[in-house]
């Protein structure tokens, strides 16, 4: 005889969020927590460059609204986005007493929106937080959609959760700190979401590159604004990445196997920019989408200061690609467009296989026309 009781658990959650945007945001953070409040407490998580910059000016906002809150930093960099960072932040947020009634506050580029975000999911098995992006990548692209991790040495983004913040406070005039270089390497992912859904996008990027470049505020109100809502329908479409949210890895496979041959040295969009070149090459070769159209993708890119090239061995190459979590039972699956502004699928599904020797040999022929 056996016994079976069940445990019935179908759950249905409502995760919805605000995403604020706007010049001159974030300094009155503290003020509309007190308004709309997430946690009794709130402990800021920032990088050690940041806690300079902003960190201390968010602390001393919140004690103007007599909001408790404390300040936590770690090492600026990617190589901070690993699991001993979470032990610390752990620590800390013991230290000062952080609980379940408490929220955390983001503060930073990728690497604090994703650890911070990870600390958040599991610390006491998960408590609230909300997202401060302050790069151009985290505006527009990681501040969004839940996805937090920490890398292994192994690779990027191995250890990680669905966690979805509780709410993102988005301040574009926080770029004007930010390195140059930080700031065009974002710009990789403003395009991307011309090229996998927005057409009117793309063009008002051709439209407007020197105001961009410039960071002129109607304009860059304008592609973050844009890129958070592409971003914000894709994920309510397919928040677990089943199908239609993979096409935001457009150019990320070859991104993800250049950055780990060049070991971290390029940034992550500068990669993502390199990608699309070749993942766009693979669609033209393949006959998906038309010459004339990659090359007018890669004319942007190069004009927004972006690399298209990076010297590498295409043998390499191809065995860093099967690193990638898009790898699905020892297949190479890409993402590629079938015009600027839509991405093909084939049955419905983004995730298109492509053989191993085709994609050598149209990796070859593209370094050969270099
Ligand atoms: N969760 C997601 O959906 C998602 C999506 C894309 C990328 N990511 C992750 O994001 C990470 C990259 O993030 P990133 O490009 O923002 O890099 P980052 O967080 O390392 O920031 C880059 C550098 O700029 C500094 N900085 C940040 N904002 C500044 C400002 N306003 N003024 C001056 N300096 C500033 C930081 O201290 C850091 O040194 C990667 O780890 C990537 O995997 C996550
Ligand atoms: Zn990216």
């Amino acid at each position: 005889m056996v016994e079976v009781l069940r445990l019935n658990l179908s759950r249905v959650v409502d995760e919805s969020y605000n995403i604020l945007i706007g010049f001159g945001l974030f300094d009155s953070i503290p003020a509309d927590l007190k308004a709309n409040p997430v946690g009794e407490k709130y402990a800021i998580i920032t990088d050690s460059v940041l806690k300079d910059i902003y960190g201390r000016r968010l602390l001393e906002k919140f004690s103007e609204e007599n909001i408790d809150a404390c300040l936590i930093d770690f090492p600026a960099g990617e190589e901070s986005k690993n699991i001993s960072t979470v032990t610390h932040l752990v620590r800390r947020l013991l230290e000062h007493r952080v609980d379940r009634k408490s929220a955390i506050i983001t503060l930073g580029g990728g690497v604090v929106g994703d650890v911070g975000g990870f600390t958040a999911s599991i610390y006491m098995r998960g408590i609230p937080y909300i997202q401060v992006p302050t790069t151009l990548l985290a505006q527009v692209d990681s501040s969004i959609g839940g996805k937090t991790a920490v890398d292994m040495e192994e690779g990027k983004n191995l250890i990680g959760s669905f966690h979805q913040p509780k709410r993102v406070y988005i301040d574009p005039s926080l770029l004007k700190t930010l390195p140059r270089r930080e700031y065009l390497s974002g710009l990789a992912e403003v395009v991307k979401y011309g090229v996998i859904q927005d057409r009117d996008l793309f063009e008002y990027l051709e439209r407007n590159v020197e105001k961009i470049k410039n960071l002129d505020e109607e304009a860059l109100l304008h592609i973050i604004r844009k890129s958070c809502m592409i971003k914000k329908e894709i994920v309510e479409e397919d928040p677990l990445e089943k199908n239609k949210r993979s096409i935001l890895n457009y150019g990320h496979t070859p991104a993800h196997a250049i950055e780990r041959l060049s070991c971290y040295k390029c940034l992550h969009g500068e990669a993502v920019s390199v990608g699309m070149r070749i993942s766009g090459w693979i669609a033209v070769k393949k006959g998906f989408w038309r010459i004339d159209e990659w090359e007018r993708q890669n004319k942007l890119l190069r004009s927004l200061g972006l690399p298209l090239k990076m010297d590498f061995n295409v043998d390499d190459l191809i065995e860093a690609l099967y690193y990638d979590k898009k790898v699905e039972g020892g297949t190479l699956m890409f993402v590629l467009p079938k015009r600027i502004g839509e991405m093909f699928s084939i049955n419905g599904r983004y995730k298109i296989p492509i053989r191993e020797d085709e994609v050598r040999s149209f990796l070859l022929e593209l370094n050969g026309n270099n």
